[in-house]
C-alpha cells in the first residue's frame, strides 16, 4: 500500500488525474471504474479539462461506476447517474454505451449484478479503480462486515453512511437506504486502485485502513491485499496515521529510484 501525503486535495487530484491521463495515453480503450461523492470532483473537473484542450481523449474508454441507488431513474438529479453526466460523461467525448452502472431498477438485479461482474471481465477487467473512502471505511457501498470477497449485489445503507449523505438533501426529499455496488473482490480486481481522502472526517477510516488489521469491519482494509494501490491524502485526513514520516520517506525515495530511471 503506497500512502502520498498531499499538500491538499487538489495537489491529490493533480496527481490522481496524470496518473489516469498517463494510462490513458499508453492505452486509449482504458477500463475505468469511477467513483461518486465529493472527493472525485476534482479528478473528474481536470480529466474534462484535458479532453476540452485537445490533450485526451475518452472515446474508446468503456466506464463502470461503483454503485447506484435502488430505484432512482437516470434522471433524477440524486441519482449518480446524473452527478456522472454532469461531472464527467456530459463534457467528455465517451460513447453513451460504453457508460457502465450497476443494475438498480426493474426486476433480477442479482442476475443483472452477475452480468455486471462479466461486462467487467468481457472488457479484459478494470485498469483503474478510482476510490473516496466513507467515514466507516466503506469503499462503494461495500458497508462494514461486507464479505471481502463479495461481488457487485445489493447492499442495506448503515445509518452512518445515510447520515454522513444526508447533506446532499432537501429536508423533505427521501434519501435511499438500498443501493447496487460493486463488491470488495471486484474492486480488488482492478490492476490499479487509486484512493482519495481529505479531511478530518476520514481520519480515522484512513488511519484503520492502513495501520489496522483487514478486517471487514473497516472494508477499506481490504485494499492490504491489493498490490498496487495508492492512497492520496491531504494533511487532515493522513492526522491520525503514525507513520508519517515513514510514508514521506518511502515517497522520496521511490522518487530519487524514478529520476535516476532505475524504477
Ligand atoms: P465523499 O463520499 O466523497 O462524499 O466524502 C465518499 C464515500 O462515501 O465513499
Amino acid at each position: 500500500m503506497r500512502v502520498r501525503l498531499t499538500q491538499s486535495a487538489e495537489h491529490a487530484a493533480d496527481l490522481v488525474a496524470h496518473e489516469i491521463l498517463t494510462q490513458l495515453r499508453a492505452k486509449p480503450n482504458l477500463v475505468l471504474g469511477l467513483a461518486t461523492g465529493s472527493t472525485p470532483i476534482g479528478v473528474y473537473t481536470r480529466l474534462v479539462d484535458a479532453y476540452q484542450s485537445g490533450a485526451a481523449s475518452f472515446a474508446k474508454v468503456h466506464t463502470f461506476n461503483l454503485d447506484e441507488y435502488l430505484d432512482l431513474p437516470a434522471s433524477h438529479h440524486q441519482s449518480y447517474r446524473f452527478f456522472m453526466q454532469r461531472h464527467l460523461f456530459d463534457a467528455i467525448d465517451i460513447p453513451a454505451a460504453h457508460i457502465h452502472f450497476p443494475p438498480s431498477e426493474g426486476q433480477n438485479l442479482l442476475r443483472r449484478c452477475q452480468q455486471y461482474e462479466t461486462e467487467i471481465e468481457d472488457l479484459g477487467g478494470l485498469d483503474i479503480q478510482l476510490l473516496g473512502i466513507g467515514s466507516n471505511g466503506h469503499i462503494g457501498f461495500n458497508e462494514p462486515t461486507s464479505s471481502l470477497r463479495s461481488r457487485t449485489r445489493i447492499k442495506t445503507l448503515t445509518p452512518k453512511t445515510r447520515q454522513d449523505n444526508a447533506r446532499f438533501y432537501a429536508s423533505d426529499e427521501t434519501q435511499p437506504t438500498l443501493a447496487a455496488t460493486m463488491g470488495i473482490g471486484t474492486i480488488l480486481g482492478a490492476r490499479t486502485i487509486l484512493l482519495q481522502a481529505f479531511g478530518q472526517k476520514k481520519a480515522e477510516a484512513i488511519r484503520a485502513t492502513v495501520e489496522g488489521p483487514v478486517s471487514s469491519y473497516c472494508p477499506a482494509s481490504a485494499l492490504q491485499l491489493h498490490e498496487d494501490v495508492t492512497l492520496f491524502l491531504d494533511s487532515e485526513a493522513a492526522s491520525r496515521l503514525s507513520m508519517q514520516d515513514y510514508y514521506l520517506q518511502t515517497q522520496m525515495h521511490e522518487e530519487q529510484l524514478r529520476r535516476e530511471d532505475r524504477m
